[in-house]
């Protein structure tokens, strides 16, 4: 794979990092924040500094799951969050998880793939999502036109890839995306058919 492991470590090593917000995105900590049922089996693939699994925890969600292939990446969310249950940091290929979960949280993940596996990406989320489960978060719009992460997509194409194995509830241009981002990201809420 063109952007493997060792692509994501170095970005970590030599700190170009700049889809890292320090902190959890406005709009997923807003979805977290209505959800009531503390159960429900949480994955953040591409975890990275793991914002979103640390806000999780600290709200005394019970089954988060963090997830990258970065060591650095991994490090780096153990320091911050010691006290975050080891057996359910998955370190390892996101292609590679082999588990179930009600809800699986998007924060810059699908759009550090190479868009030539966004068919492997929405199979595997598939698999990974249990009947009745959400794929929810944030999406890029077509705006880069880089050769390296990150890569967008048009509403149109996201729909056509999701469309198969997802319903999607919601699909819009994000109201509340963090300044940087506003205008330029699409929050979707999709369910499992
Ligand atoms: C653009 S960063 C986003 C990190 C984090 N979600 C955030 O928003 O701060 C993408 C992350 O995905 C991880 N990653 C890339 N490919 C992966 C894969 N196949 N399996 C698991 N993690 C992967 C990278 O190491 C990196 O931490």
């Amino acid at each position: 794979m063109k952007f493997n492991k060792n692509y994501w470590e170095n970005r970590y090593k030599e700190k170009k990092t700049g889809w890292d917000l320090g902190k959890i995105s406005k709009p997923l900590k807003n979805y977290i924040d209505q959800l009531d049922n503390k159960n429900l089996h949480i994955l953040i693939p591409g975890s990275g500094n793991g914002y979103e699994a640390e806000y999780l925890f600290k709200k005394n969600f019970k089954n988060i799951y963090y997830n990258d292939v970065s060591k650095l990446a991994i490090k780096n969310f153990k320091n911050r969050v010691p006290s975050f249950p080891k057996t359910n940091i998955l370190d390892l290929n996101f292609f590679d998880i082999n588990k179930k979960f009600d809800l699986i949280i998007e924060q810059t993940f699908f759009c550090a793939l190479d868009p030539l596996v966004r068919q492997n990406y929405i199979n595997k989320i598939n698999d990974l999502i249990r009947n009745n489960g959400k794929l929810v978060g944030l999406f890029f719009d077509d705006i880069f036109k880089s050769q390296e992460p990150p890569f967008g997509s048009k509403k149109k194409n996201y729909n056509e890839l999701f469309n198969k194995f997802l319903n999607i509830k919601t699909f819009e241009l994000c109201y509340n995306s963090e300044l940087p981002r506003e205008g330029n990201e699409f929050f979707c809420i999709a369910q499992k058919k």
